[in-house]
């Protein structure tokens, strides 16, 4: 991570459970007491066009279809909206720029899981993203089972995190085949996507992330 402002893009991903949410809030902390302009955002979100789709995406509305071509175009939707209102005038401004998910999660998700190609979602993450890409991608990486264990222990002990939402409800095949996707785009990128195995303590991976 840096010691002097630039503008740097960097991408948390990993499957659910993994502990990215609570990392974001501790590397912002820790890179704003070294002085860093730093804008932490999320995807699906980050803006209100973005935040409505995320419900949308992720409500548990039953009787609403959304097939997988929709999902993604929603998904790239966001992420279109997100990068011109945020992520670029943020890194124009020469901020730190920390993104809970970005493209990793589409290729793994839609492309891989739902079967879409992840050759074709590439491409399509390619055309909307342009230049706007992260340079660096932390990939939060825990074995499936656990992290589901560990989302639904926390919205049962917290009433205000509500439902398991529509794409954390997937069978564990769907979440091993996103974390075996996640795992190839890795093998494939080792220049920017570095793996972290968030089996361990928060502090191991604030740790590592650093
Ligand atoms: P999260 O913000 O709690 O991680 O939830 C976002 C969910 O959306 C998560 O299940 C992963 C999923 N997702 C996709 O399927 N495709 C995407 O492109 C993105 C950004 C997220």
């Amino acid at each position: 991570m840096p010691e002097q402002q630039c503008p740097l893009f960097v991408s948390l991903e990993g499957g659910e459970g993994a502990g990215k949410t609570s990392l974001i809030v501790a590397l912002k902390a820790a890179l704003e007491a070294k002085g860093l302009s730093v804008v932490s955002t999320r995807e699906p979100g980050g803006t209100p066009l973005g935040e409505v789709i995320r419900q949308w995406l992720l409500n548990h509305d039953a009787s609403i279809k959304i097939g997988n071509t929709a999902e993604l175009l929603l998904f790239l939707a966001v992420r279109a909206q997100h990068i011109e209102d945020v992520i670029a005038p943020a890194l124009r401004e020469g901020k730190v720029v920390l993104c809970d998910r970005f493209n990793d999660s589409t290729i793994a998700y839609q492309g891989a899981a739902r079967g879409l190609g992840v050759d074709f979602v590439q491409q399509l993450c390619a055309s909307v993203c342009k230049e706007v890409v992260p340079s660096i991608t932390l990939y939060l990486d825990v074995d499936p089972s656990i992290g589901l264990r560990r989302t639904r222990r926390a919205t049962k002990e917290n009433a205000a995190t509500g439902m398991v939402d529509r794409i954390e409800s997937e069978k564990l095949a769907f979440h091993m085949a996103v974390r075996d996707a996640m795992l190839q785009q890795a093998k494939a990128s080792p220049e920017r996507m570095h793996i972290i195995d968030a089996s361990q303590s928060r502090a191991h991976v604030f740790e590592k992330a650093m």
